[in-house]
Order: structure tokens, then C-alpha cells, then sequence
């Protein structure tokens, strides 16, 4: 049986891998996240405290459990807030990163890390993996120096770089799709960007393709999104067609209306034909995506 420790736990991402993979018995899972307690239920997923800036305590947790695979969805991710508190950024984005390195290559085990279209400046999108990065703002920078301490720590490692994820959990933060839903269904008008595009992504379809590479061992570094490239503006319109909203109380606007703490790349986008080939990564349309997300919100209201 193979064991994998997840970081970031409670986060997006993290919490839909501690369900798929909770629910496979070839794995044995161990959930940690910074916050003491798991968001999830403690009676049928393991969990521990584990914030992976402490060095020592990412030592002697995983020498431990030693797993197989790490996967390391642990991660300050609020863009603006990077740009402002630079220090913070650099430890958990860079430094967390470097300790899960050093581990790894202690015990010998295969580090997933997640990273993000936020590496490239958005001129020439879409991007494959072989294109040249150039981050614009902080949390790309960050994110960039975590992906190059991986791959300078001569470690096993799978990297996966994603777009606008979004999704439900518990207390999750907020994303894109769930706001537009929860702006126009509380009947608020919002304006949306119409010349930033990249496909946003379920989050079901990245856990997906995760699982994928983890189950035909695959490393190296993988594009993974959804089908879709679309503006923000766009997207919002699908969400209100999707959820039955009005779209009237949607405005398209350029970029610069907004005055954003961090600049953000235009055109990003990422070519996926790598993981379609090599994961069978087949991800769902921004309709197919929304509809599912309008399925799962609707199963958390009836439970
Ligand atoms: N969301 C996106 O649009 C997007 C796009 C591209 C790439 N990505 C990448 O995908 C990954 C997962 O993103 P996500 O959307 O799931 O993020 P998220 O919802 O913000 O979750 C990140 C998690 O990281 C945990 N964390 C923060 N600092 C930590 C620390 N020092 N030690 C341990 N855990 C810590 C937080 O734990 P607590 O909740 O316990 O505090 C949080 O739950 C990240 O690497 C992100 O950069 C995300």
C-alpha cells in the first residue's frame, strides 16, 4: 500500500484529494494543513497539524510516516496579499517548498507540487510547458522559485501547473465561480474583466489529473486546466446562463478599471496536449464545469 502525505489539507484543492484518495484503499492517506483541525471529518481521515515552514517538524513528521508521495497543495495563494507581505509570501511559497525538498530526498520520496500560469507574464498565452516563465507579480515569483527548488534539489518530483481553479468545500476561500453565483444570487450587479483569458478549472478535473500522474508514476512537469479559454466576463456570463441568473447585472470592463495591488498576466492559457497524451487528462468544457458546481452546491444545501 502506498502512503502519501498531503499539505494544504483544508484548502481547495486539498480537501477534494483527501476525499478521492480517502476513498481508494490502495493508498494510505495522511491530511495535514496549518490549521489544528481538519475541516473535514476527523472520525474517517487522518489528520495532523503540520505548518511546512517549520523545518523540524516537516522533519520529523514525514520520517515518520515516511511516504511514498507528497503532495504539496500548501500554499499562500492570495495574489494581492503576496504582493503586500513579501516575507510571508517567500516563506510558505518557497521555504515550505525547500523543506519538503530536503525531506524528500532524505527518505527517497516523489514530491507533487502544484504551481500556476501566474509563472508566465501573460503576453503569448497559451503556454506549454517548455515556454519560457517571466512572472509579473510576487506570488508568481514565489511560486517559480518554489518549482526551481525542486528542481534543483535533484529530487523525484512531479509538477503541476494550473488556472483559476474552482469548486466548493468547507470554508473554502473564495473563488471566482462561487462569487459571480453569490454575487447575482443575492441580485448585486458586478463587473468582470474582458481582456484577462485562461481557462478556468474545476476542481475535480485537477485532482483528476493528479491522480493520474500518481497512478501511472509520471514525473516531470504537466500543464493541466479546463477545456475552455475564456475572459472573466465570459465566464460570468456562463455561470449566470448555467445557474439560471440574470446576466443583466454582469459588466464587462477592461483591466485597467480596476486598480489590483498585483498586475496580473492578460493571456495565459496553457496548452494541454502533454497531459492529454501522457495522464489521458480529458478536463470538462466551462458549462460542463459550472453545471457540476451548481450539482455539488446543491448537494451541500440538501445535506
Ligand atoms: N486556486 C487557484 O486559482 C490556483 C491557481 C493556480 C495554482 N494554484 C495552486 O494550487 C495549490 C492549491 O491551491 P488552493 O486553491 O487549494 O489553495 P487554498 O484553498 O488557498 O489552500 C491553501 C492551503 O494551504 C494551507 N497553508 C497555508 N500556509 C501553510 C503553511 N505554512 N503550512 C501548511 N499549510 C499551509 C492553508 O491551510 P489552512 O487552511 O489550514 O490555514 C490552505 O488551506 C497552491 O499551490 C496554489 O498556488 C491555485
Amino acid at each position: 500500500m502506498k502512503r502519501i502525505l498531503i499539505c494544504g489539507s483544508n484548502g481547495l484543492l486539498g480537501q477534494r484529494l483527501a476525499m478521492m484518495l480517502g476513498h481508494e484503499t490502495e493508498y494510505e492517506v495522511l491530511n495535514t494543513s496549518y490549521h489544528r483541525s481538519f475541516v473535514l471529518d476527523n472520525h474517517f481521515f487522518d489528520y495532523t497539524q503540520l505548518d511546512v515552514t517549520n523545518k523540524s517538524d516537516v522533519k520529523s513528521l514525514i520520517t515518520s510516516f515516511r511516504p511514498d508521495i507528497i503532495i504539496n497543495g500548501a500554499a499562500m495563494t492570495n495574489v494581492d496579499a503576496c504582493e503586500t507581505q513579501r516575507e510571508l509570501a517567500w516563506k510558505v511559497n518557497v521555504m515550505g517548498v525547500e523543506n519538503l525538498v530536503e525531506v524528500s530526498r532524505r527518505i527517497d520520496c516523489t514530491l507533487f507540487h502544484l504551481s500556476t500560469d501566474y509563472v508566465f507574464d501573460g503576453k503569448n498565452g497559451p503556454y506549454k510547458e517548455s515556454d519560457r516563465v517571466n512572472p509579473i507579480n510576487y506570488y508568481g515569483k514565489t511560486k517559480l522559485a518554489g518549482e526551481n527548488a525542486i528542481l534543483a534539489g535533484g529530487i523525484s518530483s512531479t509538477i503541476i501547473r494550473t488556472i483559476v481553479v474552482y469548486g466548493t468545500g468547507i470554508n473554502v476561500k473564495n473563488n471566482f465561480a462561487l462569487w459571480v453565483v453569490n454575487r447575482l444570487r443575492a441580485g448585486e450587479a458586478i463587473r468582470c474583466v474582458e481582456d484577462q483569458i485562461a481557462n478556468p478549472t474545476h476542481v475535480s478535473d485537477l485532482s483528476a489529473g493528479i491522480l493520474k500522474a500518481i497512478e501511472r508514476e509520471r514525473t516531470g512537469l504537466y500543464h493541466i486546466c479546463g477545456a475552455d479559454a475564456v475572459s472573466r466576463y465570459e465566464f460570468a456570463m456562463k455561470v449566470a446562463e448555467v445557474f439560471g441568473l440574470d446576466a443583466s447585472l454582469i459588466e464587462g470592463v477592461k483591466s485597467d478599471t480596476f486598480r489590483q495591488t498585483a498586475p496580473r498576466p492578460m493571456m495565459t492559457g496553457f496548452i494541454t496536449s502533454k497531459a492529454q497524451s501522457e495522464l489521458d487528462f480529458h478536463p470538462m468544457t466551462a458549462t460542463e464545469g459550472l453545471e457540476t458546481l451548481k450539482r455539488e452546491l446543491l448537494h451541500l444545501t440538501l445535506n
